[in-house]
């Protein structure tokens, strides 16, 4: 989504944060940010269910929106110990994740389903967050492309072209992800999210595929945050472990959001 004139930026808590301590992260994080203008910065939060309604109550959605971690794709059933959209809306979830890489490759989650949850999300009015990439093993196979763009290509089938403007994609490689993770080189992740890009176009048409924000995830920290924004096909960063005190997440978006501006050429608009 080159030129744009959003960036986006938000965190995926895992399996941390009990309500009270969401609820202080949420709120904090919207005292520090409360002087962006909003149509510069989509901020979200995606914190663990038992939290989301505490969550949503904290703070507008107008200054952050927030997201469930997964979700059932259908409406209710025999699915002992999942969560339905229809329990998300009544708490005023905004946004799912679907496919985070800790869902695929601990719980075994496959292309098909992350593609009729995206389905499902989208007839409830969720915003999907599609998370895509590759293993290290992949990567050392050389079928990195490969892996994404089937991941893209049967994550969204069926999505509308009209619809595409809703979902957002966020690239985070397997092998850069949390504690263990080595953070993708701005170059690596480029070169990726060119490619993701690409591939929406595709599916989308052009038009309908730029307006898709693909977001880069996977131990992005201080170090490597400006680094990586400045890429022309990287619309914003999902970010873990460093973004979990507000007050360090609020210096991140500061350090970051200069530099995207610049590259997009909205400078002081
Ligand atoms: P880390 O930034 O902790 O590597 O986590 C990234 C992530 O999984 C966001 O969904």
């Amino acid at each position: 989504m080159s030129g744009s004139r959003k960036i986006y930026l938000g965190t995926n808590t895992k399996m941390y944060k009990n309500i009270r301590q969401t609820v202080d992260f949420v709120t904090r994080l919207e005292t520090l940010t409360k002087d962006i203008p909003r149509d510069r910065l989509e901020l979200f939060v995606i914190p663990s269910y038992t939290t989301l309604a505490a969550a949503r109550k904290s703070v507008p959605e107008t200054d952050i929106l927030i997201g469930a971690q997964n979700m059932c794709w259908e409406d209710q059933g025999q699915f002992t110990g999942e969560i339905s959209p229809l329990m998300l809306e009544e708490v005023g979830v905004n946004l799912v994740m679907i496919g985070h890489s800790e869902r695929r490759h601990v719980f075994r989650e496959n292309d098909a389903e992350e593609n009729r949850k995206i389905l499902a999300a989208l007839k409830h009015g969720f915003v999907p967050l599609l998370c895509v990439g590759e293993t290290g093993e992949e990567k050392e196979y050389g079928i990195a492309e490969e892996v994404i763009r089937t991941q893209l290509k049967v994550g969204f089938r069926g999505v509308p072209a009209e619809q595409a403007g809703k979902v957002m994609v966020a690239y985070e490689p397997v092998w850069a992800i949390g504690v263990n993770g080595k953070p993708a080189s701005e170059d690596y992740a480029e070169k990726i999210h060119a490619l993701i890009h690409r591939t929406l176009a595709e599916q989308f048409g052009r038009e309908q595929g730029e307006k898709i924000p693909v977001l880069y995830g996977g131990s992005v920290n201080d170090g490597n945050a400006e680094k990586l924004i400045v890429m022309p096909h990287i619309d914003g960063l999902f970010i873990g472990r460093s973004a979990w005190d507000a007050d360090h997440f609020n210096s991140i978006i500061r350090k970051v959001m200069p530099l995207f501006f610049q590259k997009s050429g909205t400078e002081g608009d």
